[in-house]
């Protein structure tokens, strides 16, 4: 294995299981620096390779294999979607989605979340909900479910198709749509205030050809986000490809401007319809494309088997009803294993805990958990009362070499040196003991905020 500066760096947020994973795949074929499987081949870039995964096939031992074999990074095809996770309102269900999240975990497999809020797949009682009742629901879900996965998902699809297909370049219009605009946004700022760790992804289809209305919309509205601090991190590209919607002759292209908004890109259910060189030759063309583009940081395939597929007659997959390896396979692995520049955001996380003023009657302490990267970071700052219970706060941070361009959860002034944070009316009253949580997210250096708490 030829571990490039980029692998290197990517060790810590690697588990050992996965760094044995991958050292075990890494068998030397004909060409001394290739990797044989799709995940360890995408490693060596610093990329991903993933697939969906359906719990019901979990007992399939020739789909479990080509799954701990090949992959690195898993989607739930359909378990952590509304109707599943929330079936009745307030009740969460999480026992076929924790199936697949343990698995993946269990084997140093990461985990796309898919999706937060969708149009589609709605639970019955969310699909005849209105307004402020349905915006609050939504919200409720974003908050839940990010914090229940807190920790464990590499990225989370926030939005899934939220843009109408055609030349209209407008919204889809939903039940979600009809709460206001914002709701997009809205589900953001939930989903980062409840897992700051996560890369929080817009996903759609339709949205891979440079010239069309619906990818010029998303374009738009992620550069609507990145200029008003919305917190978004990576703009999803699901890229379901056959005849009438072939693979378009700009897909790079269309990367790249996604990845020039300072987002990441990735490609998150991609099928291609077709068989044999032809297949092979659209498979390779995707994945070069992607190796292209540094902020590409990885593919998904939409199933295993051509037999697993939402459209199984298509045969979209990269392995045959029998889980043989196709043609498609092969030119993925081999474009994988030309590599590519590795992405250039690098994520480092690193925690650290400042305490002050006690704990004591009255007082409380406030610690830091930093996600930082290149450009920027996101700071979660954790508020735990003393002896007393709190009836209000006031949080001190030191940003040196930061400025703070979103925030949440707390009232803030300034946005650079010394910043100072309250609360807000409900995380005002914290019980002896217990702890909240505002957060921040901002460009240049998180570190040194050093925060400190005071009762008020
Ligand atoms: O599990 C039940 C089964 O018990 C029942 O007998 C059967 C009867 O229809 O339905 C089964 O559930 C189906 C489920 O897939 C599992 O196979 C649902 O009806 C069916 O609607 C569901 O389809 C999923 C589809 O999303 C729903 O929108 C596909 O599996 C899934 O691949 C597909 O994935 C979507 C992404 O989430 C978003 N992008 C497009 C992509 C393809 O449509």
């Amino acid at each position: 294995m030829k571990l490039t500066a980029r692998s290197v760096s990517l060790v810590p947020i690697v588990s050992t299981v996965a760094a044995a994973a991958l050292g075990a795949s890494l068998i030397m074929a004909g060409n001394a620096n290739a990797a044989t499987t799709l995940g360890a081949a995408a490693q060596q870039s610093g990329r991903y390779f993933g697939t969906a995964v359906a719990a019901g096939r979990m007992g399939d031992s020739t789909y479990m294999g080509i799954l701990n074999r090949e992959f690195d990074m898993v989607t739930a095809e359909n378990e952590m979607k509304m109707d599943a996770t929330e079936p009745s309102q307030g009740r969460f269900t999480y026992g076929n989605a924790d199936r697949i999240v343990n698995h993946a975990r269990s084997r140093g497999m990461r985990v796309r979340g898919h999706a937060l809020a969708w149009h589609s797949q709605q639970p019955g009682w969310m699909q005849n909900m209105s307004g402020s009742a349905l915006r609050n629901a939504m919200l409720n879900h974003v908050t839940q479910v990010a914090t229940y996965y807190r920790g464990k998902i590499y990225a989370w699809d926030v939005v899934n198709e939220a843009f109408a297909d055609g030349s209209s370049g407008a919204r889809r219009d939903s039940n979600l749509q009809r709460t206001g605009n914002d709701w997009i946004e809205a589900a953001f700022r939930a989903a980062r205030a409840a897992d700051p760790g996560a890369k929080l992804c817009y996903n759609d289809y339709n949205t891979d050809d440079w010239s069309h209305a619906k990818t010029q919309a998303v374009y738009r509205m992620v550069q609507d986000f990145k200029a008003r601090g919305v917190p978004i991190d990576c703009v999803g590209l699901q890229s379901h490809f056959n005849a009438q919607s072939p693979v378009p002759s700009n897909y790079q292209t269309t990367l790249q401007n996604f990845a020039n908004l300072g987002v990441d890109v990735q490609i998150t259910e991609l099928d291609i319809e077709g068989s044999g060189s032809a297949q092979a030759s659209n498979y390779d063309r995707v994945t070069r494309a992607c190796l292209a583009v540094s902020r590409c940081t990885g593919i998904t395939v939409w199933g295993i088997r051509d037999s697993d597929s939402w459209r199984a007659y298509g045969t979209p997959l990269l392995f045959d009803n029998n889980g043989n390896k196709k043609p498609a396979y092969t030119s993925v692995l081999n474009a994988l294993n030309a590599g590519g520049p590795g992405p250039t955001t690098t994520t480092t996380t690193t925690t650290t805990t400042t305490t002050s003023n006690g704990p004591g009657p009255g007082d409380c302490t406030a610690s830091v958990s930093l996600n930082q990267w290149n450009e920027g970071f996101v700071a979660t700052i954790k508020v735990t009362a003393g002896s007393s219970a709190l009836k209000g706060w006031r949080v001190t941070t030191t940003l040196s070499n930061g400025t703070v361009t979103n925030s949440w959860s707390a009232n803030r002034s300034g946005t650079s040196g010394t910043v100072n944070w309250t609360n807000v009316d409900y995380n005002a009253n914290v019980p002896a003991g217990q702890s909240t949580e505002f957060g921040f997210q901002g460009t240049g250096s998180g570190s040194g905020l050093n925060p400190t708490c005071s009762a008020s």
